[in-house]
């Protein structure tokens, strides 16, 4: 059986923290898709090819693009070096739904995600848009995480260490909500629950509610591994 599990959802829902714990207490290794499309992106800016696609590519290709496998988490590489804080960069978040929506570049990042997952030993945690709908459909767990903008946007607040004040909360807020829409809106793979998709709304769940709830989950999917008990 394929040992993926699949975690989707929009941006500050929180599935990249909760992909990597889950990871963590099932003995998986986790994979951030969306670092995949940040650091094609950060490519292709410090390239100054944004504008074309095949450049864009050629640019990833050139600075060996990939995610790497590290002491814990797979890590963002470009030219030999850990990207992990440099494609996070406002820069890199303003234009990456833009390169996401290029079919070269979802094909490009899909064979990585794929080639990587296959070749792990254990089994992998995928998060991002599409995982569940395009990448993995054969999964044999997808969970799409939802929560309430405004939640999502405190979250992302919190996440950058920044002030939760009024100001921040509705720039926060607006930005995520455009990137949502272009990633919804797009022709290929668009961000969308899968039809056998468990939807968890983390609006009001705690953090470790959230990864409790896909622990239970993963034990009735994945009867033959030994994750240890959970919470109950
Ligand atoms: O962490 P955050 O929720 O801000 O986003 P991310 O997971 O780092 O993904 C950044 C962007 O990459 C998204 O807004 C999408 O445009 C794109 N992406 C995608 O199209 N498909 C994926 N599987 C993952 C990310």
């Amino acid at each position: 059986m394929l040992r993926v599990i699949a975690i989707d959802g929009p941006a500050g829902s929180g599935k990249t923290t909760t992909a990597q714990s889950v990871a963590r207490a099932v003995g998986f290794a986790h994979l951030d898709s969306g670092a995949l499309y940040r650091a094609v992106t950060l490519a292709g800016l410090d390239a100054g090819t944004l504008d074309s696609v095949e450049a864009t590519l050629a640019a990833a290709e050139a600075a060996h693009v990939a995610l790497i496998p590290g002491d814990d988490p797979f890590r963002p590489q470009a030219s030999g070096v850990d990207v992990s804080e440099a494609v996070r960069s406002a820069r890199v978040t303003a234009q990456v739904a833009r390169v996401a929506a290029w079919p070269a570049v979802r094909e490009w990042v899909n064979r990585q995600l794929r080639a990587t997952a296959t070749a792990h030993p254990a089994g992998v945690v995928v998060d991002g848009r599409d995982i569940g709908t395009v990448v993995f459909p054969d999964a044999p767990l997808k969970v799409f995480l939802t929560a309430d903008p405004e939640v999502r946007a405190r979250r992302r607040l919190a996440q950058e260490g920044r002030a939760a004040d009024a100001g921040n909360l509705g720039q926060t807020a607006a930005q995520l909500g455009s990137r949502d829409a272009a990633d919804a809106r797009r022709a290929v793979a668009p961000l969308k629950p899968a039809p056998d998709a468990v939807v968890l709304d983390g609006t009001a769940l705690g953090f470790n509610e959230q990864v409790t709830e896909i622990l239970r989950l993963v034990r009735k999917m994945f009867p033959q591994l030994d994750i240890g008990p959970t919470q109950d």
